[in-house]
């Protein structure tokens, strides 16, 4: 795994020699600059240990006052200072307050000055992409339809980041690579909720979706407007939709209900006829992805099914859930995922692929309806009672 940041020493180098002398005067130059920067470097820190060195015993004697329990002691209460607070998070009871940071952002920062000015805008929207570098240039149309006010951050399941770099935005960006996995792996694991609440609106999306007619901005705004706390964008009618819920209606900001085929709803409130969107192109609320991260499973990593689910955690998810007609997008269905199975029994590399995507689905239904009914029997109520409640 490795996270690529901005601030690679390679780019001061660069950005002195934007002119591009040729031949000998620019090898001249690029010596001369380095034995500068070696020297700057030099008379800036004389003896870097050391002077590490000594501020760290200077840091260690200030701890060692501050954390002395004994002080007290004159009146025999051994332990009048020591620290528990119960309405910390868990495990850091002994910590005064104050000093807990329980969220984090992925806010770039300097090296250098005061941190307090580090930041000259804290973006209030996070879009993630899962991308392999085949579809970069579908990456960057898409990307450019989300304005300053998002934090972009990329997933690389093909182990190609630094060649991104040719696009403006990806120094900006926060690249994570780790090969050969899903979009919901990566959400599991670098999406925790208390990583990305400063984020009012988190977009998860797949690589293979056309953009043209999808403002990221336009978009917020509806969502805030009607109240979707888990939403996604229309879908271009005439590339028939699996489902008729996601498909783009004329004439609508955004719709929240549908019809289905004759007995696919039993219930007109429930998946797939509203309380529903597909898992290519969703968006969640702060609240709403505090509780769907918690229905990830670690090893369920295709997502299949959590479509049906996302509606336990929004309510009431009738009117919480909708998709936007307005902003909309075109599913392209490039089978990248498929290419990153591997060749087993002589079958195809998607087909294996496949075939784990409806186990997943089952186990998933399997443990979600077992978990249910645990509950349900801890609370003392019968389960069997009632029913289609997936
Ligand atoms: C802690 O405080 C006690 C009492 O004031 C003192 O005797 C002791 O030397 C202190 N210990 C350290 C490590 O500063
Ligand atoms: C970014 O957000 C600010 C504050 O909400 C807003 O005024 C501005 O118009 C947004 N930028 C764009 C490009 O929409
Ligand atoms: C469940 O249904 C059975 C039979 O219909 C009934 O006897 C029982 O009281 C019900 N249990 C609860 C908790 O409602």
């Amino acid at each position: 795994m490795e996270y690529d940041t901005v601030n690679k020493k390679g780019n001061i180098g660069r950005s002195a020699l934007v002119k591009k002398p040729n031949g000998t005067m620019r090898l001249f130059i690029t010596i001369s600059v380095g034995i500068m920067f070696g020297l700057f470097i030099g008379v800036l820190f004389p003896s870097l240990p050391l002077t590490k060195l000594n501020f760290t015993s200077i840091l260690l004697r200030d701890f060692s006052m501050i954390g002395n329990k004994t002080t007290a002691d004159a009146n025999g209460n051994q332990n009048k200072f020591k620290i528990w607070v119960p309405s910390n998070p868990k495990g850091a009871e002994m910590l005064p307050p104050g000093i807990v940071a329980s969220e984090s952002d992925f806010y770039l920062r300097r090296l250098w000055g005061v941190p307090s000015e580090d930041l000259a805008k804290k973006p209030k929207y996070l879009v993630t992409f899962t991308v392999g570098y085949a579809q970069r240039n579908n990456i960057d149309a898409a990307v450019k339809k989300f304005s300053e006010n998002f934090t972009i951050l990329l997933f690389h399941y093909d182990g190609r980041t630094t060649e991104w770099d040719d696009f403006e935005w990806s120094k900006r960006a926060i690249h994570v690579s780790a090969r050969k996995q899903t979009k919901w792996w990566y959400a599991k694991r670098f999406l925790h909720p208390d990583i990305v609440a400063p984020y009012d609106y988190i977009f998860i999306w797949d690589e293979d979706l056309g953009v043209e007619h999808f403002d990221a901005e336009e978009y917020i705004k509806l969502v805030r407007k009607y109240g979707l706390e888990i939403s996604q964008p229309g879908l271009e009618p005439t590339r028939k939709p699996v489902w008729q819920m996601t498909k783009k209606l004329e004439d609508h900001d955004v719709h929240k209900e549908t019809t289905e085929k004759p007995g696919w709803c039993p219930d007109p409130h429930l998946p797939p006829c509203a309380a529903f969107v597909e898992i290519m192109a969703p968006v969640f609320s702060r609240d709403a992805w505090r509780c769907v991260w918690h229905m990830i499973q670690n090893d369920l990593v295709h997502g299949w099914g959590l479509d049906f689910a996302l509606q336990k955690c929004a309510e009431p998810a009738h009117e919480k859930i909708g998709v936007v007609d307005a902003q909309w997008i075109v599913h392209q269905t490039v089978p990248s995922l498929g290419n990153q199975g591997s060749s087993e029994d002589g079958k195809a590399p998607w087909q294996g692929v496949r075939l784990r995507c409806r186990r997943e689905w089952e186990m998933f239904k399997a443990r979600m309806s077992n978990a249910e009914k645990s509950y349900y029997k801890s609370v003392g109520i019968d389960p069997s009672n009632f029913t289609g409640h997936t």
